[in-house]
């Protein structure tokens, strides 16, 4: 468990221009000071992340991401309502935020979110706003455990190479399992850029219907959004399948007579979001080169769960 000493050893880190691995609600995050364009760009080294997909800059609250973007009525709406939370917010970014620009990959706008996990909460008090991508190589599963985390990077204890990480803050695994809703607030009409924990039922209320980004494979409105992502390292993916072929492992879900793992035994959703990577990087390790994946109901957090299957089954070997 993430204990007081570990949130000062890395705020300490961070202070030293370090990135360092913490929890969050949703999935394990890489963090540097969003104000350091060095410590940014080890970031991006360390993922090995392209320097054209921009970062969430994540902060304590609504005040806060005021003083960064143009804030908005919705905004405002929406943050009362999930911040802190797993909602993240694209707004125009303001003329004069202290963001280092390769954390925004040169856009003139900025994602922002506040998240409500108590350690990391705990640092950015005393940091201020930092990136936070999830802490995978590019591409790859997002780390729902600080062994996901700790198996993917090398770590040093003085976080001196360039795309070293200083210290991972361990607090267990992650609740929700999957990367927040991310909401476009810069059109004529809110846009959901990444379905997440927070449901489009949800967001309607407040948002009225969300548009859907028209994306080409060329010109993504989220630049994060490429078709082929979330990926386990060797195995492929076979969607909507009732029963296995010999040789494909089968991840279920609800009630099954063949599984290897199963992401709810009851079938219920939020459990098996919160499955869902773990499960995926069990089989994975476990040596299958193939799996096959019972259907999921797309209603509710399995439309989240649906989008990363879709982009992870895309991806070629
Ligand atoms: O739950 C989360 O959001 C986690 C935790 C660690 O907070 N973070 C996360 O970050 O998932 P990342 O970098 O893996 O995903 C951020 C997504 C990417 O798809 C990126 O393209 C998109 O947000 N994004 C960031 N800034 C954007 C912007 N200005 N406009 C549109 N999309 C943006
Ligand atoms: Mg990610």
């Amino acid at each position: 468990m993430a204990n007081p000493e570990g949130v000062e050893q890395a705020v300490r880190a961070l202070k030293r221009a370090q990135i360092v691995a913490l929890p969050t609600e949703t999935v394990y995050g890489l963090a540097a000071r969003a104000d350091d364009a060095e410590a940014v760009a080890r970031v991006f080294a360390a993922k090995g992340r392209p320097s054209f997909n921009p970062l969430i800059v994540h902060v304590a609250d609504q005040r806060h991401a005021a003083t960064l973007a143009q804030w908005t009525n919705t905004a405002q709406c929406l943050a009362d309502a999930f911040w802190p939370g797993p909602l993240t917010l694209v707004l125009p970014r303001a003329n004069d935020a202290p963001i280092a620009d390769l954390a925004l990959a040169g856009l003139d706008t900025i994602a922002l979110r506040a998240p409500a996990h108590a350690v990391t909460r705990a640092v950015i008090a005393h940091t201020g706003p930092l990136v936070m991508p999830s802490a995978n190589p590019s591409g790859r599963l997002s780390p729902t455990s600080a062994m996901d985390v700790s198996r993917a990077f090398t770590f040093t204890e003085a976080g001196a190479g360039d795309a070293q990480i200083a210290l991972i803050l361990d607090d267990g695994p992650t609740r929700h399992g999957l990367e927040s809703t991310v909401v476009g607030l810069t059109g004529a009409r809110p846009t959901l850029l990444r379905a997440g924990p927070i449901t489009a039922d949800a967001l309607a209320p407040i948002t009225g219907p969300l548009s859907q980004p028209d994306d080409t494979p060329c010109a993504p409105h989220s630049p994060g959004r490429t078709l082929a992502h979330y990926a386990p390292a060797r195995a492929r993916l076979r969607l909507d399948a009732t029963t296995p072929t010999p040789g494909e492992a089968y991840l279920a879900f609800g009630p099954s007579l063949f599984s290897d793992l199963n992401l709810s035994p009851t079938g219920d959703l939020i459990e098996a979001a919160a499955n869902l990577f773990r499960h995926l990087r069990a089989l994975d390790e476990a040596g299958f080169s193939h799996i096959a994946i019972a259907p999921i109901p797309r209603r509710g957090i399995g439309v989240a769960i649906t989008d990363r299957l879709e982009r992870a089954a895309n991806v070629q070997r």
